[in-house]
């Protein structure tokens, strides 16, 4: 839990009453909770878009939205779930996955396959859902750069785009880039020492971690070529969003922010992938709930490679 934006310190262990689920909603008795970029941002407050649900103090005091478990109680008006249903899915809207129970809307959640480990199965709701959505577009023949490949959504990013027949450059820190080989990136690119923006051009540049100016990616595209903005700070996307838009528009090419939608109809394809072998799901770690702050901190340090997870 913690009350105020900060570094893993300002979390801590509490016992607190387990929540009721209220309807439309499933009570969860958590297994494990992957960890998301995203967690990293509530826990700081920044780039200050995560402050939209509470300015000066977070609203939701346990973070955690990448949930998988089994149902513990149903919400008045649930039918499609019942208790003991073993399940997974992204609670971005509630939050509360690093506890031993956490409430989820039915919405949200998919019944978990029975070829993944509840482990696995953490990992792929929000980090799948922006992968998906992220390549959808991917053509056989196109070169395609993946800024930020390394973590969670780009591990799954890259092998998306690869099935699709691109030509795929992953660019992260040094220590990833046999990482990314691995996955099967055809070209990789140590972000602290080389300017991606200074390659050939692409023809689709999924931006994870954007805080370069529009100018730098519009260089980077080809013709009719597409930038895609998943995250990074607030002036990237407010400088995409404006006049990236526009000078997309003049100059033949389209750069815009990727407004990831939520939700089974985006994870659990790539689960299905996943459990028939197709996809790899990479685990670096996983830590008890007790050691949730030290499992961010690992995430926040920027060494891991692929997904962790918090197991209950
Ligand atoms: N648009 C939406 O609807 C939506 C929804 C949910 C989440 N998001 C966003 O999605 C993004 C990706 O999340 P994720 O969970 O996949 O993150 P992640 O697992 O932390 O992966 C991000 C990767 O980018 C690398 N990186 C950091 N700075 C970089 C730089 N300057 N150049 C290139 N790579 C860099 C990180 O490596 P190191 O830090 O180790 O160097 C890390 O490997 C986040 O920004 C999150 O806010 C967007």
């Amino acid at each position: 839990m913690y009350d105020r934006y900060g570094g893993p310190d300002v979390l801590r262990v509490e016992q607190i009453p387990t929540p009721a689920p209220g309807a439309g909603q499933v009570l969860i008795e958590v297994a494990a909770t992957s960890l998301n970029l995203s967690d990293w941002e509530g826990l700081t407050g920044r780039p200050g878009y995560a402050r939209l649900g509470g300015l000066r103090a977070p609203r939701r005091r346990v973070l955690g939205s990448d949930i998988a478990g089994r149902v513990a109680a149903v919400g008045s008006g649930v039918t499609r779930l019942r208790v003991g249903d073993e399940v997974y899915g992204d609670n971005l809207g509630l939050l509360g996955g690093f506890a031993e129970y956490a409430v989820a809307p039915v919405a949200a959640l998919a019944p978990k396959p029975a070829g993944l480990s509840f482990v696995e199965a953490s990992t792929l709701p929000q980090a799948g859902a922006i992968a998906v959505q992220g390549t959808a577009r991917v053509r056989r023949g196109q070169r395609v750069l993946i800024n930020g490949a390394g973590g969670g959504s780009g591990s799954f990013a890259i092998q998306l785009a690869k099935r699709a027949g691109a030509h795929v450059t992953g660019v992260d820190n040094g220590g990833k880039l046999d990482f990314m080989r691995g996955l099967g990136a055809d070209e990789v690119v140590d972000y602290t020492t080389s300017d991606f923006t200074r390659l050939e051009p692409f023809d689709l540049i999924l931006d994870l971690v954007a805080h370069r100016s529009v100018f730098a990616y519009r260089r980077a595209l080809a013709r009719g070529g597409r930038y895609l903005c998943v995250g990074g700070t607030v002036r990237s996307l407010l400088r995409i969003v404006t006049v990236g838009a526009a000078l997309g528009l003049v100059s033949g090419r389209r750069l815009g922010v990727l407004i990831a939608r939520e939700g089974p109809v985006f994870f659990e394809p790539v689960a299905e992938r996943c459990a028939a072998g197709d996809l790899r799901i990479t685990v670096d770690r996983t830590y008890p709930l007790q050691e949730t702050a030290r499992a961010l901190g690992y995430l926040g340090e920027g060494r891991a490679l692929g997904k962790v997870v918090v197991t209950v």
